[in-house]
């Protein structure tokens, strides 16, 4: 009798034990997963010169599938760029100058100064530092940067010669000193390789709040833009 009452207890124990772990362990880690399944976790980057946070978005993103591409020297374009990623839910990829560009570099009281030379010479095309990654699985491509002499820095037709724009959305925008985009866009939808459907840009002040980025993509999706 006391030897069936142990096998009663030790087959009660292994029950208990085998429920516990099936809480704890692996279907736990496996409904977590599942909790994401409705969101998609994109890394802004993994390597080159994208950055490494990763914005945890909707997939019905109603811009198909989105970059940022952008290029800033002294923070005002990153600052936009990464609020439009931020509230379009899409990585973020930065064209880094092979070459950085130094403060005198983009002294533009200095006619010699590497920027004035650069702005000035319709040959110019600056190295950029690596690649982006999966560049044809985008469908919209923000595209931003400074404005330089009322131009787009000449880094800019770098990308967009070496860049196949077949089928892609293209959204320009611009930060400056009070400059609008002009004609700066539609200079560089002129030299992209093959071309592309790109909608007149925008100028953002570096001060753009989140709550502006997001209008803007409403009145972008009223009209029909993207
Ligand atoms: C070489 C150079 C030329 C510039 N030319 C203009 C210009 O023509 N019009 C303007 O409003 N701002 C001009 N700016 C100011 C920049 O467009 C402005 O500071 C911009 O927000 C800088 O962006 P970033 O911080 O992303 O580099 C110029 C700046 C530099 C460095």
């Amino acid at each position: 009798m006391r030897i069936i009452r142990k096998i009663l207890f030790l087959a009660l124990a292994v029950t208990m034990a085998s429920g516990l772990i099936s809480c704890s362990g692996k279907p736990a880690a496996q409904s977590s997963e599942s909790s994401l399944s409705d969101h998609t976790t994109q890394s802004e980057a993994t390597t080159g010169n994208e950055t490494t946070e990763a914005i945890e978005t909707k997939k019905e993103s109603p811009f198909g599938k989105a970059v940022v591409v952008y290029f800033s020297c002294t923070g005002n374009t990153k600052s936009v760029a990464l609020k439009i990623a931020s509230t379009a839910g899409c990585p973020v990829y930065e064209i880094v100058a092979a070459k950085p560009y130094s403060e005198e570099d983009l002294n533009y009281k200095n006619k010699k100064s590497r920027a004035t030379k650069e702005q000035n010479d319709d040959k110019a095309r600056p190295e950029i530092e690596g690649d982006i990654t999966d560049w044809s699985s985008y469908d919209t491509v923000f595209i931003g940067y400074p404005i330089w002499f009322s131009k787009a820095p000449k880094i800019l037709c770098t990308f967009v010669e070496d860049h196949d724009f077949s089928g892609k959305k293209v959204i320009p925008f611009c930060t400056s000193g009070s400059s609008g985009i002009g004609n700066s866009a539609k200079e560089l939808s002129g030299l992209a390789k093959n071309g592309g459907n790109w909608i007149s840009g925008t100028r953002f002040s570096s001060n753009v709040t989140n709550k502006d980025v997001s209008e803007w993509l409403d009145t972008l999706k009223e009209n029909g833009s993207i």
